[in-house]
């Protein structure tokens, strides 16, 4: 697939549904008793998995039109033993907030995954949930394929988070669904906050305070365990995180004007806005509203001069996967833009620092990785873009987006290796993108 250099883009777009809400609408709906009914899910391959896994478990899901699910749970603890091996995919959150449910279930599972999957660290969810009484059996480094067997009689947690980690502190919530008594989770960095939301919605008690955590500001999460939840209706917004690539992509054309609409506006979310928006672009948020217990707002988006900026470390976990779509803003911006505190994307779908790093480097852009700290030198106009050799995806979606950004912008085309894993969260990608102007097609 190659992105060549195109014109302003303009026009409307209504963007998929949001990955992270909805993998979690399908849980908590397996999770819950009677029904509930999902608007606006997002169909791609990642949630589909999760939707394979959740029906293996036991829970009853139909679909009756685009993005309208219907899900009849089990009750808390009421999920029964899969029959095969579940196969999670590309989908880092669906295998890490599926293990914190199976914790806390009696029976034994076995979750792999693709390549990319199977290299991710899953110790940082099986350490915590042992202390449940879950036992694991897993490929050195706690690497998939593994198996889960779950707690009998679970146990309630009490765990801090070691790194910012929306999907660790998930698992453990989802563990403690199922265990007697209070399950608290202290983060010092704040991350996204839909589970605590969702859990809500349908019917636990969570309460989160801010604490004092051994001298540092934190905030502690407490979960009220076997809850009965029951089932709901589900709304859900339009991820900001694919918006990401329709607004740079329209920042970075000049004349453009382009309309997204219902885009979530959770505050653990929008740090590429605000990072954006320090750089010069022309943002503006219009009817700002709450939709199914999250924010959300109509972004009006204009072509804009960019500028290089410092992105301080504190911002990464509201930004986490938005770095390699800035760092294309960054290469057409003028001036350097430093990102810091990016140790976490290592770990993502490819090691993300070194993934944006090196197909910039083909592009022509004057860029230096450190170990947890990307510096990108604006060319302040277009880069120079392919050099007739494809950027290396890696099995990475959001690489793959980006690149393709980065060629509408620069001075040559830029061809990717692979357009697959884009299906994993946005399978409307190319279609909604060339509708508003842009030029991506088949090499
Ligand atoms: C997610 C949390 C983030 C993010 C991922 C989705 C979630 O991962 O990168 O795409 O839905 O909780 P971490 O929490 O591991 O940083």
């Amino acid at each position: 697939m190659t992105a060549r250099p195109s014109d302003a883009l303009s026009g409307s777009l209504r963007l998929p549904g949001d990955k992270s809400i909805s993998h979690r609408a399908l849980m908590f709906g397996g999770l819950a008793v009677g029904e509930t009914t999902i608007d606006g899910l997002l169909e791609g391959e990642d949630v589909l998995r999760t939707a394979a896994a959740l029906r293996a478990l036991g829970a009853e899901i139909s679909r009756d039109a685009e993005g309208r699910w219907h899900v009849w749970g089990r009750g808390v603890g009421g999920l029964g033993e899969p029959e095969d091996v579940l196969d999670m995919g590309n989908s880092g959150t669906g295998a890490r907030l599926l293990l914190g449910i199976l914790a806390s279930h009696p029976l034994t599972a076995v979750l792999t995954g693709d390549a990319s999957l199977r290299r991710r660290p899953m110790a940082r969810v099986t350490e915590p949930l042992s202390d449940c009484g879950a036992t694991f059996i897993a490929r050195e480094g706690g690497r998939l394929p593994l198996t889960v067997i779950g707690a009998r009689d679970p146990l309630p947690l009490d765990y801090r988070l070691p790194v910012p980690s929306a999907q660790v502190k998930s698992a453990v919530l989802l563990a403690g669904l199922n265990a007697p008594g209070t399950t608290r989770v202290v983060e010092r960095e704040a991350t996204r906050d839909h589970s605590e939301r969702m859990l809500r919605h349908f019917g636990a008690e969570v309460v989160t305070r801010e604490i004092d955590d051994e001298g540092h500001p934190a905030q502690e999460i407490l979960l009220t365990g076997q809850p009965e939840l029951t089932g709901r209706r589900v709304l859900v917004p339009a991820d900001p995180s694919s918006a990401a690539f329709p607004l740079v992509a329209a920042l970075l054309l000049p004349g453009s004007e382009v309309r997204l609409t219902a885009i979530g506006m959770n505050p653990q979310r929008i740090g590429l806005i605000t990072t954006l928006k320090e750089m010069g672009g022309d943002i503006t948020l219009e009817n700002a509203r709450e939709e199914g217990g999250e924010p959300v707002a109509d972004l009006l988006v204009r072509g804009s001069k960019l500028r290089g900026v410092e992105v301080p470390a504190e911002r990464a976990p509201s930004m986490i996967d938005e770095y390699p779509v800035l760092a294309m803003a960054a290469a057409v911006a003028e001036g350097r833009t430093v990102m810091h505190g990016l140790g976490e994307l290592r770990v993502k779908e490819s090691d993300r620092l070194a993934t944006t790093a090196r197909g910039l480097a083909l592009c022509g852009v004057e860029v230096e990785e450190r170990p947890e700290t990307l510096v990108v030198q604006g060319a302040g106009g277009r880069p120079p873009g392919g050099n007739n050799q494809a950027i290396q995806t890696e099995l990475d979606h959001r690489i793959a987006m980006s690149f393709l950004v980065l060629g509408l912008a620069a001075e040559r085309p830029v061809q990717i290796d692979d357009m697959t894993p884009i299906a994993t969260s946005f399978p409307d990608f190319t279609a909604l993108m060339t509708g508003l102007g842009a030029e991506i097609a088949e090499s």
